[in-house]
């Protein structure tokens, strides 16, 4: 009886698909370790709950712990805002942003105006947007992510989790589909 073997053609396929399986689950594996920017798991609830009043609560890795220092030291005007709260509470939520912010080479620098949506990245990322779409009055600003990102509330980003703020014409409709 004969024995089936592999054509050598189909060999190297499997072999290939193999390699493909592999290099997802390295390249999956690397996101999740990597990935340091996503809210932390286990939030602060007065973070969230305080600071995700007005907009969506960032994740604290967004910016680096100079810059949320600074905005919890000056809530009383807060972006012509008035987010103040009783000492101990900044105090604790001081702490924890303290702890989790952004560290390394990419949060080396402050942003401008200690504003995310003033950081390189946040301008690199969002290059194809248009000036326009910013002002629509279905988004407001580049600061309510919210507005387009349908995972913001939990400090999700990810490219394949974007919604369509109403109002967009079909060229500005274009950043949403590369
Ligand atoms: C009373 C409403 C209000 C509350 C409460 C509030 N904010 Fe804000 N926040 C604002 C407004 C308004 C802006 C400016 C948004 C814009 O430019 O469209 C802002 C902007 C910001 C930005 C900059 C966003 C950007 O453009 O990158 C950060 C960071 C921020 N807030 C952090 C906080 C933190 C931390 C707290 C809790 C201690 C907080 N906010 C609570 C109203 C609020
Ligand atoms: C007007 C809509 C809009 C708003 C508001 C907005 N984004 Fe985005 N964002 C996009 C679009 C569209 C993309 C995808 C751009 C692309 O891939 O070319 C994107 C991409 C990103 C990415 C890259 C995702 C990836 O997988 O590489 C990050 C991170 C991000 N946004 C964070 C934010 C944060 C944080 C805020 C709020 C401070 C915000 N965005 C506000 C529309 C928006």
């Amino acid at each position: 009886m004969r024995y089936p073997t592999l054509s050598p053609l189909l060999r190297r396929r499997r072999a290939g698909a193999a390699f493909l399986v592999l290099a997802s689950l390295v390249q999956g594996g690397s996101a999740l370790a990597g990935d340091h920017r996503r809210m932390p798991v286990d939030p602060l609830p007065e973070y969230v709950q305080e600071c995700g009043a007005c907009h969506v609560a960032y994740p604290p890795a967004l910016l680096p712990a100079a810059s949320w220092r600074r905005q919890m030291e000056g809530l009383d005007k807060h972006y012509r805002s008035d987010a103040s709260l009783e000492p101990a509470l900044v105090a604790r939520i001081d702490r924890w942003l303290a702890q989790n912010a952004g560290e390394g080479r990419r949060a080396a620098e402050a942003p401008p105006a200690d504003r995310i949506t003033r950081s390189a990245r946040f301008e690199r990322k969002h290059r194809g947007i248009e000036p326009a779409v910013w002002r629509l009055p279905s988004v407001k600003s580049p600061a309510q992510c919210a507005a387009c990102h349908a995972g913001a509330e939990r400090g999700e980003f990810d490219d394949e989790d974007l919604r369509l703020p109403a109002g967009l014409n079909a060229r500005q409709r274009r950043a949403w589909n590369d």
